[in-house]
């Protein structure tokens, strides 16, 4: 029998022996129309960057409408152990550098959103807001919301981790992309104030 691990602001994660089910439920507060298409379109997208990007995310088992089928990873959440080993921000970093370099962009690298599997591997989840994309922009944006999900979760050890980080990742244009970064953050800062 599936039974529930885990229940998202956008789905309901069922696990079922070695496979989750992810599935996008009704919002009632949008619009019918709306909200059909956009679990749709989020599952679809889901399932199609899932499927490029074999041992960083989870396998990809099978695609419904608004459900997928999909390797369940045996680990931990990086949420639950970063603080206390910075150091993984290393695995993190190259990952996120090689997806870069096929041009994907995660849209939401959150530390829930990756998992520590039995191999000592960082794997990637949750892949609904991602998108292809060859823009130096899109991957700096990418690596913002991690680093503000780090300032957020993993205060204490904050440093550490965007160090570590940053000595793994290293796409093809790891420059041009940092150097975005500084902008997308100083453009931030000044919304902040005005
Ligand atoms: N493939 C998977 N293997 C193991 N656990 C998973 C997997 N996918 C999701 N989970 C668990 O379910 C939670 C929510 O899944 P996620 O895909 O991030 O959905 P949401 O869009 O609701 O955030 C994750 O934080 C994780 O704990
Ligand atoms: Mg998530």
């Amino acid at each position: 029998m599936a039974k529930e691990i885990a229940r998202g602001a956008e789905a309901i994660i069922l696990k079922e022996k070695s496979r989750i089910i992810k599935n996008r439920i009704p919002k009632n507060y949008r619009h019918k129309e709306i909200d059909e298409k956009l679990r749709t379109s989020r599952t679809k997208r889901e399932a199609t960057i899932i499927s490029k990007l074999p041992g960083i995310s989870p396998e990809l088992i099978r695609a419904g409408k608004t459900e997928l089928e999909i390797e369940y990873i045996d680990g931990q959440l990086l949420r639950e152990i970063l603080t206390q080993n910075p150091l993984l921000a290393k695995k993190i970093g190259r990952k996120t550098g090689i997806m870069h370099d096929k041009n994907i962009v995660h849209g939401d690298l959150t530390t829930s959103n990756m998992i520590l599997d039995k191999k000592k591997q960082v794997r990637f989840i949750d892949f609904g807001l991602s998108s292809i994309s060859y823009k130096t922009e899109d991957k700096a944006v990418d690596l913002h919301l991690f680093r503000e999900a780090v300032e957020s979760k993993h205060y204490t050890a904050k440093k550490e981790i965007w160090k570590a980080f940053l000595e793994g990742y290293n796409p093809k244009n790891k420059k041009e992309i940092l150097e975005r970064l500084e902008k997308v953050e100083k453009r931030g800062k000044n919304k902040q104030k005005y």
